[in-house]
């Protein structure tokens, strides 16, 4: 959302994370203590029934205190602007580490498996089904922890020990279970374990195994067939695919619950520790406190007190428990928000160093690579480029016309792709053009659409933009405070 108006006093809106219908994640960073949040911006004139979802998503989501879940801080309103103060996962989507096609180390695989599963499991003692489980719901900590995100379309579905069933069919279709589109009431519990099986699949595989669990979907009833020499069965071993056979069970009664999938000898598997990307890594604590990059994450551990916010806004609402924040003005004061000028400049920051996601300065034991920018050059959608503004857009062009891209420049900074993806469902994401100290960054942004599929574009567009891009900047100025060695 660009021209957000109203911000938050002491914390500087540095940039934008994630968006989707609701609005958009932006990430931001104390002027004063570096401490970094993420805070969801929803316009609530824009989608009716916005006011009571967010309702909802932040009654549930403040119950929530988990590790693989990320914290809620508290939310308030200005005019129709809903704010929700939300821990900032500073190593990103899940998607981003995987490789489409190909998938990830199933030592990894396994890992954000079981985290998964450890999330899903504390979301279910809660009574609580999240809903909408898929690859770009899931964050990363900087010691790459899972943390599963968005809980726009989260519900109770047990209370005071009473199980009600679902009856709204929501979700993401490759992701949801066969009973959530069957128009019957269904148990919440077998279709968020449906959509783990689905994320699995996408880890181990790179792809996502069908459109829909239908039988009008070629790929659904191959597998249903046992079809295993198809991809992306091929690419799964055997011990992975029993598992998987388990869970993809149309008979909810039938599907394996949580406790069977943690018995299943593919999750006890003790994987080879030096074969995971991840597992050369000193530590990767999932129970770890505070990392220590430049910004320093606000942890449940510290300042515990229940907060009172120095607000002129009497919405504002924190829950008791979660780390203090400075005080949040009202609007029309001046911010130092990252605008979307003719080229988004991030020329000024009130901190230069703010404006780098810590995973390009920083090389935490998570991280696994000591170089801050290889860490940068793996797993983020974006890449540097050595030629100038104008030269890159002219390049830029060329190659989405290349491709047979429809887009359109909204200012010279953001160019925006609109695409049908190989399923026909529309694929949109942005390009924007981001200045950083004497460095150009091309950073690519998903709007809307399957993360996967965004993940191949993205991939093909930066392997026809070789000739102009680098891995590292070309002025290093834009590391001020870990310029590598
Ligand atoms: N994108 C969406 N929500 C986020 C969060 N809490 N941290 C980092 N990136 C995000």
């Amino acid at each position: 959302m660009t021209g957000v108006t109203a911000f938050v006093e002491g914390w500087d809106f540095v940039q934008t994370l994630g968006e989707g219908a609701y609005g958009e994640v932006k990430l931001a960073v104390s002027s004063t203590t570096d401490e970094a949040i993420a805070v969801k911006i929803i316009n609530l004139k824009r989608i009716p029934q916005a006011e009571e979802n967010v309702k909802k998503e932040v009654c549930v989501h403040k119950m929530l205190n988990h590790k693989n879940i990320i914290k809620f801080y508290g939310f308030r309103k200005d005019d129709n602007i809903q704010y929700i103060f939300l821990e900032y996962a500073i190593g990103g989507e899940l998607f981003d580490r995987i490789e489409p096609d190909v998938g990830m180390p199933e030592a990894d695989a396994s890992r954000f498996f079981k985290q998964l599963i450890s999330g899903v499991e504390y979301l279910h003692s809660r009574g609580v089904t999240h809903r909408d489980l898929k690859p770009e719901n899931l964050l990363l900590d900087d010691f790459d922890n899972l943390k599963i995100s968005d809980f726009g379309l989260a519900t109770v579905f047990r209370y005071q020990g009473r199980e009600r069933l679902m009856e709204k069919c929501c979700g993401t279709v490759p992701y949801v279970a066969p009973e959530v589109i069957s128009r019957k009431p269904y148990p919440a519990e077998p279709a968020d374990i449906w959509s783990c099986g689905i994320i699995l699949v996408a880890l181990l595989a790179g792809e996502l195994p069908w459109d829909e669990p239908t039988y009008g979907c070629e790929e659904y009833c191959n597998w249903k067939d046992c079809k295993i020499t198809l991809s992306p069965w091929k690419k799964i071993n055997t011990l992975a695919l029993s598992l998987l056979r388990k869970v993809f069970v149309e008979n909810v009664k039938k599907r394996r619950t949580i406790d069977e999938i943690k018995n299943h000898p593919w999750y006890n598997k003790n994987f080879n520790k030096n074969k995971g990307s991840m597992n050369n890594c000193s530590s990767s604590p999932s129970d770890s406190p505070c990392g220590t990059g430049p910004f320093k994450r606000i942890c449940s551990g510290i300042n515990m007190s229940p907060t009172k916010f120095k607000s002129d806004s009497d919405t504002l609402q924190i829950c008791s428990s979660q780390p203090e924040l400075p005080p949040i003005p009202m609007k029309g004061q001046s911010s130092n928000e990252v605008d979307l000028g003719p080229v988004i400049s991030f020329s000024q920051p009130l901190h230069p160093d703010h404006m780098l996601l810590s995973s390009q300065v920083q090389g935490t034991p998570g991280s696994c690579s000591q170089n801050p920018m290889q860490r940068l050059g793996r797993r983020m959608t974006r890449f540097f480029v050595k030629t100038d503004k104008n030269e890159t857009l002219t390049e830029m062009d060329r190659i989405f016309e290349s491709l047979g891209y429809a887009f359109r420049r909204s200012s010279p900074g953001i160019t925006t792709v609109n695409l049908k993806d190989r399923r026909g469902m529309p694929l949109v994401f942005k390009a924007c053009l981001l200045e950083m100290g004497e460095n150009l960054l091309l950073d690519f942004r998903l709007s809307k659409g399957d993360g996967l599929q965004f993940k191949r574009q993205f991939m093909e567009v930066k392997n026809l933009m070789k000739k102009i891009s680098c891995k590292v900047p070309q002025f290093h100025s834009v590391f001020p405070s870990n310029k590598p060695s």
